[in-house]
């Protein structure tokens, strides 16, 4: 049909996103799943109405700038939008969406994951196994840090946050929060709100970051708040690594001011501080928060719901400018 848009799929999504893409417009689709930035970005987006791109695509004010007139959507393969500049977008009137709920499960489960494995010593055990190490079971060995009685504080208390909380609470956990503003009691479900970060970081036996990364929220986990913590602590990140300050938490997985990190993302992931790959106590993932076939397929689906929604002449749901 040649009046159906043309939308250039710029990255390999699952099989069932492309085959809804294609059935549904006139689409291009990165089969090698080249990751185009700056002037790739720019060729590639000549000649189309609409992209569906992800997050490793950086839409700075310079790119968003020189991108054709005749793009008027770029639906983001994300719950995350810091790479994306929407001043500059809306000041030329292109719209941006993102997939908020769908990932919420999944990555509150990565969270899960990494709180149990980080204070659980998991790579240390495994390792243990895989290297043909294990020499029998002693009394001493691998002692971890019990989740089940301790405070788990959570920094920035939106969907995956108050998921996370609704998890550990069946662990036996006590919930503390801090939040831009306090929850009704209805989200709080009993978690203890704190005014302010380091309010809850001296709380935070286990400290969880689920904030957005903004200019305020980089390097937030420093070496000043991270000695706020009690002694002890377990740190997981599955928001953005750029909220922590890896000089810092490095030295304290090191000393053993910290207990343990569990993280899956990081500060210029793919290429993450080579220390984290030295650090036993260091429990890392690349970037799998929201890796399940359920949660691809939802995010891909529910990127394709703002295209079509867009292209019927309605607003898209999730529309960001
Ligand atoms: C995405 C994420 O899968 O949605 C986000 O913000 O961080 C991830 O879970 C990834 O960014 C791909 O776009």
């Amino acid at each position: 049909m040649p009046d159906r848009p043309r939308i250039n799929v710029i990255r390999r999504f699952p099989d069932a996103v492309i085959e809804r893409a294609e059935r549904d417009y006139d689409a291009a689709v990165n089969r090698e799943d080249i990751v185009w930035n700056g002037d790739d970005l720019i060729a590639q987006a000549q000649g189309f109405d609409g992209i569906l791109s992800s997050s490793g695509n950086k839409m700075p004010a310079a790119v968003i700038e020189r991108l054709p007139d005749r793009l008027k959507i770029i639906a983001c393969y994300s719950v995350g939008y810091e790479r994306v500049d929407l001043e500059a977008a809306k000041a030329r009137g292109l719209i941006i969406t993102n997939t908020p709920d769908v990932l919420t499960e999944s990555t509150a489960d990565t969270a899960l994951l990494l709180l149990l494995a980080a204070s659980r010593r998991a790579r240390e055990a495994a390792n243990m196994i895989v290297d043909g190490r294990w020499a029998g079971w002693e009394p001493t060995q691998l002692l971890g840090v019990q989740a089940g009685g301790r405070r788990l504080g959570i920094l920035g208390m939106g969907r995956i946050g108050r998921a996370l909380a609704h998890r550990a609470r069946a662990l036996g956990m006590e919930i503390h929060y801090h939040n831009r503003s306090r929850l009704g009691l209805d989200l709080e479900q009993g978690a203890v709100y704190h005014e302010s970060p380091r309010g809850l970081f001296s709380v935070s036996d286990f400290l969880s970051i689920h904030c957005e990364m903004t200019p305020e929220t980089e390097k937030l986990v420093n070496a000043e708040t991270i000695e706020f913590l009690p002694e002890n602590a377990v740190v997981i990140n599955t928001a953005r690594g750029g909220i922590i300050d890896d000089d810092a938490l490095i030295a304290a997985l090191k000393s053993g001011r910290a207990f343990a990190a569990g993280l899956d993302v990081f500060a210029g992931e793919p290429k993450l501080d080579p220390r984290y790959r030295e650090l036993d106590n260091a429990f890392t993932t690349p970037h799998i928060g929201s890796a399940t076939v359920d949660t691809r397929n939802a995010m891909g689906f529910r990127a394709l719901d703002n295209l079509d929604a867009y292209f019927r002449g309605e607003n898209p749901p999730d529309r960001l400018t």
